[in-house]
């Protein structure tokens, strides 16, 4: 059977099409607010070295009081990054193979940063472990993903995969339109919660939100997104 995630490539293409038209996707209105969130969430103190993985055009960043690196598999939304933002660094790397070693005081994984873009289980276990692997002792990581309870209510879910297929048409910056189709996985937070144990990461909390009001309350079964804290041991 066709893998619908490409190898977990399958949002690089749209990425590279899309540059800075990603920010016309309605779920990036919350930029401000989800920044706000990670830094009540993180707890870092100002000037903290962190790592957004799948960072896309790093929308975050310009709200972060960080110095920020973006690791991204499409090159078009890193130039886009690179023209817009401060940030100290923004590399195009798998998030399952990130090329840091224990350097970052915390991390960050938000809207889809690859985390349900992936093949299967494994792939995802080995991207957490490679988050763990750029983490120095005691640095959190802060985690969202899609909840299985929300999207199963989707047309396009197959409940046999917890995974949704669908077509998006894009506009590049010259109006040029494309189609794409994406799949994405939805989780149960046991699930989501046993992978990061498998990962090494040490569990300090499980919220509920959706893009743009992202709260440190707990998971809730209508919430769209789970929000999990994990630690570097
Ligand atoms: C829905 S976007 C989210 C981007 C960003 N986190 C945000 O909140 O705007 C998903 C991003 O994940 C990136 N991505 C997908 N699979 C990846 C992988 N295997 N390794 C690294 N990045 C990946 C895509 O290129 C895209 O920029």
């Amino acid at each position: 059977m066709e893998d619908p995630f490409q190898g977990g490539t399958a949002f690089r293409a749209l990425g590279d099409h899309a540059r800075e038209n990603y920010l016309n996707f309605p779920y990036t209105e919350g930029t401000r607010q989800e920044a706000r969130f990670l830094v009540e969430a993180l707890g870092l103190p100002k000037g903290a070295l962190v790592l957004d993985v799948a960072c896309g055009l790093g929308r975050h960043e310009p709200h972060l009081p960080w110095r920020v690196v973006g690791a991204d598999l499409s090159r078009g939304l890193l130039e886009t990054a690179q023209a817009r933002s401060r940030g100290e660094a923004w590399v195009q790397a798998e998030a399952r193979s990130l090329p840091f070693r224990g350097r970052f005081q915390g991390a960050f994984s938000v809207c889809e940063g690859a985390f349900g873009l992936l093949p299967d289980d494994e792939a995802h276990v080995a991207m957490l472990r490679s988050v763990r692997a750029c983490l120095a002792p005691g640095a959190p990581f802060l985690l969202s993903a899609m909840s299985v309870f929300a999207m199963c209510h989707d047309d396009a879910f197959d409940p046999a995969t917890n995974v949704m297929v669908d077509a998006y048409d894009v506009d590049d910056p010259q109006g040029r339109v494309r189609r794409f189709t994406l799949a994405t996985r939805a989780f149960a937070p046991r699930e989501v919660l046993a992978m990061g144990r498998a990962a090494g990461f040490r569990l300090e909390a499980l919220w509920g939100g959706v893009t743009g009001e992202y709260r440190r309350r707990p998971f809730r079964v209508d919430d769209a997104e789970m929000l999990v804290l994990f630690r570097n041991p």
